[in-house]
């Protein structure tokens, strides 16, 4: 599986259930990297979402404990990461993306053989963040973007790849 992410110069991606910036670059870069793939994110993340709705022309797949959450067809809901895994190895590993947020990306990162980061070049006021991939054991960065901007924000695309993904099918999952 791989993750997609944006991120702040300190690797805030949240404050108070909602992105920390809106770039339509990044949004366009998500959506072409997203479409027609399977993606799994946190019940907070679902819920920050316009009309708290699954995205649209994507398998998603929403985590939560709560074993009632699960009315809306237009989504798959796993109750525990084994029933996750359960659920993604139907699908190609390649075509299955983690979307956030903080929990979702701190518990999966390990499973994740690929993460594409937006960094965002400021720093704004966060209380979800991401691990700091350049001190992360095993991961290292293999492309960037040139620089863009938006407005009177700089931002580039990168990507990080982790030389020695979790296998999924090892781990014995508890939860
Ligand atoms: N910058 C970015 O790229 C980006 C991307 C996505 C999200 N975000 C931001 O991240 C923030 C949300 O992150 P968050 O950590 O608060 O929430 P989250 O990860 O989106 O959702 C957390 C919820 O997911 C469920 N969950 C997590 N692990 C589970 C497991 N192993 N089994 C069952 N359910 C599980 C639980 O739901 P229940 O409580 O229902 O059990 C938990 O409360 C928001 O600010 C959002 O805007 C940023």
């Amino acid at each position: 599986m791989k993750a997609i992410v944006a991120v702040d110069l300190d690797w805030g991606i949240g404050y108070k259930g909602q992105l920390l910036e809106r770039i339509p670059e990044d949004m366009k870069f998500f959506k072409e990297k997203t479409l027609g793939k399977i993606i799994i994110m946190g019940r907070e993340t679902l819920e920050s979402l316009p009309g708290k709705k699954p995205l649209k022309d994507r398998t998603n797949i929403v985590l939560t404990k709560n074993r009632r959450y699960d009315d809306n067809k237009n989504m798959i809901v796993s109750h525990s990461l084994k029933e996750l895994f359960q659920e993604t190895n139907k699908y190609n590993e390649e075509e299955v993306f983690v979307i956030g947020g903080e929990s979702v990306y701190s518990q999966l990162l390990p499973y994740c053989s690929e993460c594409y980061v937006t960094k965002i070049e400021n720093n704004y006021e966060a209380d979800k963040h991401f691990a700091d991939l350049d001190r992360q054991n095993g991961w290292k960065q293999i492309w960037q973007s040139e620089e863009k901007k938006y407005n009177d924000i700089s931002f580039k695309f990168t990507k990080y790849i982790n030389e020695k993904p979790k296998r999924q099918n090892r781990i014995q999952v508890t939860d």
